[in-house]
């Protein structure tokens, strides 16, 4: 018994070391796995919140692990081509999120999932947006920055503008870079200030001429029959006639006469 009480006292400074350091890894640990992303920057301010940078940094991915109390996310200048649906979905304090300058070429329905209630500001500029998916952006009130994008201008971007919840002053930077038709005058605008421009008026004037096309089709198809009718009886009655002729009796002949009228 004095052995191990001797053992212990020699060896407790060691083991206090250890316990010591044991204790501080797994802090360590649990303060990485909680505050910050492994690959991103984060900083903290009693105003602002916390604030975590991933800029720059040749993302393909969005990082899975930003921790939830973060209050302003840079993503900007990454090589992100989506944001998929429920990306943010933890983040529900999230009031600024940066993601320009990458290769966005589309957002997933659900992408800002939510966010809709905290974001304030959402920075969606210098990417490859040709056109807004309004269920990517459901519910999303923040000022957004759409400058900077391949905006393709047609009937479906003109029909999903008055249904995105966006600060309205954001739509003014979406200015079409293409559009569909070419010769409507949109290339080079703030889609939201050319008000008189109607892209789906020319889709509804050929869906006319198509239903014209149609209809004349159909006409004609019920004209040719009844030709075709009335010739193929007016032959068929000749052959009738023929027949009555060649029947040398009386009543042949007004038989003859009354098919003629009834023909005629
Ligand atoms: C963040 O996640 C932790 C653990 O899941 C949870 O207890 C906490 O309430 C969350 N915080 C926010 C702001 O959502
Ligand atoms: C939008 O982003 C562009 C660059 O990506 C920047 O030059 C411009 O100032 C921004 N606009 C606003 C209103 O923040």
């Amino acid at each position: 018994m004095p052995l191990l009480a001797d053992w212990l006292l020699r060896h407790s400074v060691v083991m206090c070391l250890l316990l010591h350091s044991l204790v501080l890894m797994t802090f360590c640990f649990h303060h990485a796995a909680t505050s910050c992303s492994k690959r991103c920057y984060c900083s903290e301010s009693e105003v602002g919140g916390k604030t975590v940078r991933c800029s720059n940094l040749r993302l393909t991915e969005i990082p899975q692990d930003i921790p939830n109390d973060t209050r302003r996310l840079y993503l900007d200048f990454n090589l992100l081509t989506t944001v998929p649906t429920n990306t943010f979905q933890e983040l529900s304090l999230l009031r600024e999120l940066d993601l320009s300058h990458n290769e966005l070429a589309q957002l997933e329905p659900g992408a800002f999932h939510g966010l809709a209630r905290s974001l304030q500001l959402l920075d969606l500029s210098s990417n490859k947006l040709m056109s807004l998916n309004p269920e990517a952006l459901a519910g999303v009130r923040a000022r957004a920055n759409l400058t900077y994008n391949p905006w393709h201008c047609d009937c479906n971007l003109q029909t999903v503008m008055p249904h995105l919840d966006l600060e309205p002053a954001s739509l003014a930077g979406i200015v079409c870079q293409t559009s569909e038709p070419e010769d409507a005058g949109a290339q080079g605008t703030p889609f939201l200030l050319a008000k008189d421009l109607d892209l789906c008026v020319v889709l509804k004037k050929t869906t006319d001429v198509a239903m014209l096309v149609t209809m004349f089709g159909w006409f004609t198809m019920v004209i040719s029959y009844l030709v075709y009718y009335v010739r193929h009886n007016q032959e068929d009655a000749r052959r009738h006639l023929e027949y009555l002729k060649s029947l040398p009796s009386k009543q042949g002949k007004s038989e003859e006469s009354s098919t003629v009228s009834t023909v005629v």
